[in-house]
C-alpha cells in the first residue's frame, strides 16, 4: 500500500485524513476522489496543493469509468472511501441521494478493487449502523445492525456489502466505525461548528427535542490515527469502533461552546426534534485500543480546540453560510416548525 485514492477527501474528516497522511507518510501518494458535492471543498485541501505527491480528481464515486481510469492513471494500489451523504437531516428531506452514494457508489469501488484486482478497500462506516444504544449497554464489533435513519440505514447496507466481497470474492477489506468527529474543516451543518459559528453570530442554537441525546465526540484527527492504524494492522474482513468511549448530553455540549466562546446561555432555543431521533450512541472501543491506539484528546479538549480553530477561521466558514446553505437551512429550521 503506497499508492491511495481518498474518496470523499475534500470532505471534512477526508481532507484531515489527506493533511495527516501526506505528513506522515512522505513516501506515499495521495490522490482525491471527490464529485466536490455541497460539503466538499476544494480550499480543505489548500496546503495539501503543493505537495509532487498529491494529485485532485473531480468524479462520483458512482461513475465506474472514471473510478477505473484514475485508478490506472494513477497506479492505485487502496482505496479509502471516505465518500458520502453524510447529514442525517438532509437524508431524512432526500434519502436518494444517500442510497446512491453511500450504497451504490460503495459497490462501483468494490467492483473497481475487484475487477483491478487492489490491495486493500477500507471502507469509513459509523456509529450509528448500531442503532439507538439504551444506558448502560455500548455497542460491540460482533453485534447486530438497527440503523434507524436513512442515512445509517445506507451506511449499514454499505458495510454489509463489503463484508460479503471479503466472504465471497476474497477482497482484501477493513472497516472503521467511528463516533462523531468534531475538528478543522467541519461542515457547519453539523451541531457543533453549527453552534459554534451560530453562537459568534449571536444566533439562537437548536436545540432538537429535550438536548438529552448523547453522542461520543472524538477529535478527527484521533480517528484519523485509528484508520491509519487499522489500515496498517488491521485483520482483513474486521471492522473496528472508534471513539473515546465517553458520552456527552447536547446540551451540555451546546453550554460549553457557549461558555468557550464567552456567550449567554439565553442562545439555546429548544425546536422541534429530528425524525427517528437516536437517543444515545455508545462505542465499546476495547477491539482498537488492543491494536495499541488510544485518544490524545479528551471531550473538552477537542471542543475547545476545534472552537478556537472556527474563532481563527472565519474566512473559511462565513462563505458557506450563504446561498445554498440558507435555503437548506430555512427548511430545516424555519419551515419545519
Ligand atoms: P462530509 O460531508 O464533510 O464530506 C463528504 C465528502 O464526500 C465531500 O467532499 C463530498 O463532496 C464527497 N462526496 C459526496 N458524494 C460523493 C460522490 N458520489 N462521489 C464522490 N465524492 C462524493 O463528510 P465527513 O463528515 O467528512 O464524513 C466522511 C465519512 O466518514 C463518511 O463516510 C461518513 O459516513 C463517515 N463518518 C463521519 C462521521 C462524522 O462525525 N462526520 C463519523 C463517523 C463516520
Ligand atoms: O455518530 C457518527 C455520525 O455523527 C456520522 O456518521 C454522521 O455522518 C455525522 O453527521 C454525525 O451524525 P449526528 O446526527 O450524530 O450529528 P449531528 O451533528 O447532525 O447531530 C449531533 C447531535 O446534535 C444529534 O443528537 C442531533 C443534535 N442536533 C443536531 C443539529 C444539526 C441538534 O440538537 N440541533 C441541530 O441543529
Amino acid at each position: 500500500m503506497k499508492n491511495f485514492l481518498i474518496t470523499g477527501g475534500a470532505g471534512f474528516i477526508g481532507s484531515n485524513f489527506v493533511h495527516y497522511m501526506l505528513a506522515k507518510y512522505p513516501a506515499y501518494k495521495i490522490v482525491v476522489y471527490d464529485k466536490l458535492t455541497y460539503a466538499g471543498r476544494r480550499e480543505n485541501l489548500e496546503n495539501a496543493e503543493d505537495s509532487p505527491h498529491f494529485a485532485f480528481v473531480q468524479g462520483d464515486i458512482c461513475d465506474e469509468k472514471t473510478v477505473a481510469e484514475t485508478i490506472q492513471q494513477y497506479n492505485i494500489d487502496s482505496i479509502v472511501n471516505f465518500a458520502a451523504e453524510t447529514h442525517v437531516d438532509r437524508s431524512i428531506m432526500n434519502p436518494v441521494d444517500a442510497v446512491q452514494t453511500n450504497l451504490n457508489g460503495a459497490q462501483t469501488l468494490l467492483e473497481a478493487v475487484r475487477n483491478l484486482k487492489l490491495e486493500r478497500f477500507h471502507q469509513i462506516s459509523t456509529d450509528e449502523v448500531y442503532g439507538a444504544i439504551p444506558a448502560p449497554n455500548r455497542s460491540r464489533e460482533g453485534d447486530p445492525f438497527e440503523p434507524r435513519s436513512p442515512y445509517s440505514a445506507s451506511k449499514a447496507a454499505a458495510e454489509h456489502l463489503v463484508y460479503s466481497y471479503f466472504v465471497t470474492y476474497n477482497l482484501p477489506v477493513t472497516t472503521t466505525r467511528g463516533s462523531n468527529n468534531i475538528g478543522p474543516y467541519h461542515y457547519p451543518e453539523k451541531a457543533v461548528p453549527l453552534f459554534t459559528t451560530n453562537a459568534m453570530e449571536n444566533q439562537p442554537l437548536p436545540i432538537y427535542g429535550d438536548g438529552m441525546q448523547m453522542r461520543d465526540w472524538q477529535y478527527v484527527i484521533d480517528h484519523c490515527e485509528a484508520i491509519d492504524l487499522v489500515l496498517h494492522k488491521g485483520k482483513l474482513g474486521e471492522a473496528y469502533n472508534v471513539g473515546t468511549g465517553v458520552e456527552t448530553h447536547n446540551i451540555d455540549m451546546a453550554k460549553k461552546i457557549l461558555d468557550i466562546l464567552g456567550k449567554p446561555h439565553s442562545l439555546l432555543t429548544y425546536v422541534p426534534d429530528r425524525a427517528g431521533h437516536d437517543r444515545r450512541y455508545a462505542l465499546d472501543v476495547s477491539k482498537l485500543r488492543a491494536l495499541g491506539w488510544k485518544p490524545s484528546h479528551t471531550f473538552d479538549q477537542a471542543l475547545e480546540k476545534t472552537v478556537k480553530w472556527f474563532v481563527a477561521n472565519e474566512k473559511w466558514w462565513r462563505p458557506i453560510k450563504s446561498g445554498e446553505y440558507l435555503e437548506y437551512y430555512k427548511k430545516q429550521y424555519v419551515e419545519r416548525r
